[in-house]
């Protein structure tokens, strides 16, 4: 399976760490039958789409992640009229960044992040210590801002799931024997120039990583399918010694720069 050919859905966002790339390769990992599909890190949420489980449980850390997948799952007709009629210009997105996002409706959280995920630098999601996100206006050549096919199959896609903000801790309250979950946190940074961990305001420190490794280890026991994807950081193979894992090889793109591109080495971990 190549990366056209697969099923699904595209996500309504582009997220650092998208699993698009890996897809190929996770599908293949999934067991045959579960029970719910839990996603703790949702991120861009590409293989939940692609594999569009019916009884699924999306979380992540970041509300306004979290506020726009509601939006989109329950006000989809609403976030396709606002980003209809967005132009792709500086002074707009300023004035769109700078709006209160946290006063707004799920719908309005929708389009804030969809807008700024379309027209923002290279896609990325970043805050400062006070949460006022900070990325730059972008440079692509007229990105799609309303991709209404897409926006209303990923509103689809989502009747019915659950979607809700919380640490991923929390899955140990929900998971049952039978569930999947599939982790897919910050990675371990490579090196300290790749240390991409500002996803929210926090970031994920390795005592997060170990903290993981628990979870992961406590569902297990419980008869729980447990997937995860990390970097292949020396530190990864030693926190999951234990479990079995998969190096899988991929063309990235992780920087800005040309220099940052290239073949990078993955952990599929179960
Ligand atoms: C690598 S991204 C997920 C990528 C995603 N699976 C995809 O395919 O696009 C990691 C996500 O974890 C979230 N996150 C970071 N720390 C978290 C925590 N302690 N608990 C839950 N989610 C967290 C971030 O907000 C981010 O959306």
């Amino acid at each position: 399976m190549n990366e056209t050919e697969l099923p699904g859905v595209k996500p309504f966002l582009k997220w650092v760490g998208g699993k698009r790339k890996l897809l190929p390769h996770i599908l293949p990992m999934l067991p045959a039958k579960f029970g719910r599909y839990h996603e703790p890190f949702v991120g861009g949420g590409a293989l939940f789409f692609a594999r569009r489980p019916e009884r699924a449980t999306l979380a992540d850390s970041n509300s306004r992640l979290v506020r726009a997948y509601r939006g989109v799952r329950d006000h989809v007709d609403e976030v396709v009229l606002r980003l209809s009629d967005m132009p792709h210009e500086k002074a707009t997105f300023e004035k769109v960044r700078a709006s209160d996002v946290d006063a707004m409706s799920d719908a309005g959280v929708a389009w804030w992040l969809v807008y700024l995920n379309k027209t923002g630098f290279n896609g990325l999601y970043r805050v400062n210590s006070r949460n006022i996100f900070n990325v730059p206006f972008g440079d692509m050549t007229a990105p799609r801002i309303c991709d209404e096919p897409r926006l209303r199959a990923c509103s689809h896609a989502l009747q019915g799931v659950e979607v809700l903000e919380s640490e991923f801790e929390t899955v140990l309250d929900r998971a049952e024997k039978g569930d999947f979950v599939y982790f897919d946190p910050p990675y371990v940074p490579m090196s300290a120039s790749s240390c991409f961990v500002s996803y929210t305001k926090t970031g994920f420190d390795m005592p997060a990583q170990q903290r993981l490794v628990e979870v992961a280890a406590t569902l297990k026991r419980r008869g729980v399918h447990v997937l995860l994807s990390n970097s292949a950081a020396p530190a990864v193979y030693e926190l999951y010694s234990a479990f079995d894992i998969q190096e899988v090889s991929l063309n990235r793109l992780v920087g800005a720069s040309a220099a940052s591109r290239g073949k990078i080495k993955e952990l599929l971990i179960r």
